[in-house]
This record gives C-alpha cells, sequence and structure tokens, in this order.
C-alpha cells in the first residue's frame, strides 16, 4: 500500500520553491520512483468542476492533446462522471478553479468517492484568478487527494485568467479584473498543451512528482474561513421571480444543491457561496449583495466591459 506522504517534500524545500516564485506551470522535481501501474498509457481520464468555463476549456483542451499522441480520452465534468469507473484508467487528472484560496468543498467532497487508483499515474490543474490568493497549493491539495487514493503524482500545473470572483467582492473592485482580461491567451493555451506532453512523458520514463507546496501567506487566511465570513457580509442572496424566466440554470448549477429546482429558494446554509447561481444565470434574476453593494454576474460583467474569452483552435 502506498504512503501518500512519500510523495511530499520538506518543509525547507518548499520555502526554496516559494523564493523561486513558481509561477503558472509548476511540475515539481522527481523523487524516488514508485512503480506506476503502467508506463505505456493507453487511456486518460480528464475531469474538471468549474462554473464559468475556464477549468473546463482547459480540461477539453488537455483531452485534444492526449488525442495526439494516440490515447483513447475521456473528459467530463467531474459531478457527471461515475467514478467507479475512474480506476481502469491510465492516467487520471482532474481540476479545478481556486475557491477562497483552496480546493471547493465539494470538489474534496466528490474526490473521496474514488475508489482506489491502484498505482495509476495522477495530475492536477487548476485556474485562479489573476494574481491569484494560494495557486499552487491549491494544486498540491488537489494532487494529494488522488494519492490519498492510491494514484502517483506525474505533474501540477497553475493557470491565471480573469478572475471570475465578482469583483464587488474582491474588494478591489473592477480595474484589478479588467487588468487581466485578455487571460487566457494562446500563451496559456500553449502551456496547458505542453503540459500535457510532460505528464505523459513522466508517465513513460516512470518518472514520480514531488508534491511542493510553497509559502504563501494568503494561503494561511483559510484557516479562518474567508468563505464563511464573506457569507456572513452577503444580503438579499435569492431569485428574483419577476425576472426569473425558470430555465433550471441555477439549481442545476449549484454544486451543493442549495437551489430547490422547484421552488428556486436558496437555503444559504448550504450554500458554499460560489457565485455559480448568480454567473450563470441568463437573465439577470439571482439577487446578491456584499456589504450593502449589489453582486454582478460574471456574464454581466464580461457584457458591460465587451469581453469575450478566445478559445483555443482544437475547441472552436
Ligand atoms: C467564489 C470564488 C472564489 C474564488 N477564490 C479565488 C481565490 O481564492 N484565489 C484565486 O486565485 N482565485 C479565486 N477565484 C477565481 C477563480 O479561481 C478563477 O476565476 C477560475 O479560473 C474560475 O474557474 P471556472 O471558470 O472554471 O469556474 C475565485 C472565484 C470565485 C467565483
Ligand atoms: S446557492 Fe449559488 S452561490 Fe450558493 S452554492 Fe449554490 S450556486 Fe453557489
Ligand atoms: S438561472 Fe436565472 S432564470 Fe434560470 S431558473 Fe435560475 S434564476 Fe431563473
Amino acid at each position: 500500500m502506498l504512503d501518500r506522504r512519500q510523495f511530499i517534500v520538506g518543509a525547507g524545500a518548499a520555502l526554496v520553491s516559494a523564493g523561486a516564485g513558481c509561477a503558472d506551470t509548476c511540475n515539481a522535481r522527481s523523487i524516488a520512483p514508485v512503480k506506476m501501474r503502467s508506463n505505456d498509457p493507453q487511456s486518460a481520464l480528464v475531469l474538471w468542476y468549474g462554473q464559468t468555463g475556464h477549468t473546463q476549456r482547459l480540461g477539453r483542451l488537455l483531452g485534444k492533446t492526449f488525442e495526439t499522441e494516440g490515447l483513447q480520452t475521456t473528459v467530463a465534468p467531474l459531478r457527471d462522471f461515475d467514478l467507479s469507473a475512474a480506476a481502469s484508467f491510465d492516467l487520471v487528472v482532474i481540476g479545478s478553479p481556486v475557491h477562497y484560496m483552496d480546493v471547493p468543498p465539494n470538489v474534496v467532497d466528490r474526490l473521496t468517492k474514488l475508489p482506489s487508483l491502484e498505482r495509476a499515474p495522477v495530475a492536477a490543474w487548476v485556474t485562479y484568478g489573476n494574481k491569484g490568493s494560494n495557486p499552487i497549493n491549491t494544486g498540491w491539495n488537489l494532487v494529494e487527494l488522488l494519492t490519498a487514493k492510491g494514484g502517483v503524482p506525474v505533474g501540477m500545473s497553475a493557470f491565471s485568467n480573469m478572475n471570475t470572483f465578482a469583483p464587488v467582492l474582491t474588494g478591489s473592485g473592477a480595474k484589478r479584473t479588467l487588468r487581466f482580461k485578455h487571460l487566457p491567451d494562446a500563451e496559456t493555451y500553449e502551456r496547458c498543451r505542453q503540459f500535457a506532453h510532460e505528464m505523459l512523458k513522466r508517465v513513460r520514463a516512470n518518472q514520480v512528482t514531488a508534491i511542493d507546496h510553497e509559502f504563501d501567506f494568503s494561503g494561511m487566511l483559510t484557516a479562518f474561513k474567508p468563505m464563511w465570513w464573506s457569507k456572513k457580509l452577503i444580503g438579499e442572496h435569492h431569485v428574483d421571480h419577476d425576472v426569473c424566466v425558470k430555465c433550471g440554470a441555477c439549481a442545476a448549477t449549484c454544486p451543493v444543491g442549495a437551489i430547490d429546482p422547484a421552488e428556486l429558494l436558496i437555503d444559504r446554509e448550504r450554500c458554499i457561496l460560489c457565485c455559480g447561481c448568480i454567473n450563470n444565470c441568463p437573465a439577470e434574476a439571482v439577487r446578491m449583495t456584499f456589504m450593502g453593494d449589489t453582486v454582478i454576474g460574471w456574464p454581466t460583467f464580461c457584457r458591460d466591459h465587451h469581453i469575450k474569452v478566445v478559445e483555443p483552435p482544437e475547441l472552436s
């Protein structure tokens, strides 16, 4: 049986990594080899959670890149996939946005339901709002959820893009968000393709990646439960039934089932303040305030600022 701690490098190494400023792609050093289940991968499973398309887009691009190397690839949202089938793949890669400086609780919950991965190579990617809060450690936390199931790490990458956290919630306003409206760009997509190739190279060489947390002050703030405090400052979180077109998107995208699909009432205790409902409502019918200011959803923000994400050619 694998001990997942065996992939983790020491705290000293983590501080060196922080000093080196591990930026967007972080394929850390190799460590003593553990024999992976197969070094001749024929199939890959790419699963993601996400609310506004950034993580999904990169997951699909990873899938397309694996296909160019001849792998049978399955790509799917994490919540839709029958996890019992995960153990049969030669490579398992999971993606998530950074939420409140860590892996979102619904992703943690879902990944604990994975079956034993029996020394399958595993990897993760995260997307985050540039400049991010704790993306590298979040990525490694995600990898650790897979090594806890017996996976052997072969990589982690963090990709920055325009923040989908409503500007009013960041406290820093739209200006900061707009500075990164050009991301993701062609360079992001090229890094994503390279990440896919690097993972395969590592699997074929049985090269295990060391889990390499870095010092990030913002990561310490998770101890103070930022989501919980943000929720305390949220008001008026409800569906405006006069505007709602009853499409069901909010209830369908809520990752914790906090929206009753019939009555469209929001259970605020259960809500994890992911902004999925407000970021996916086509009718701008989800109401929310933060310290008295109106929260504007991602599509509305993009529309008002004439922002359109450019897709990688493989996906368009
Ligand atoms: C509720 C919420 C919390 C977020 N928290 C963070 C954070 O702590 N650090 C960070 O770098 N980005 C944060 N972001 C930004 C997202 O991680 C980023 O925009 C991501 O690419 C969204 O991915 P998606 O489009 O797949 O949902 C947050 C976004 C939301 C909506
Ligand atoms: S109610 Fe909205 S903000 Fe809360 S968890 Fe569900 S989708 Fe996310
Ligand atoms: S997503 Fe918007 S329009 Fe659709 S059911 Fe929910 S509140 Fe109504």
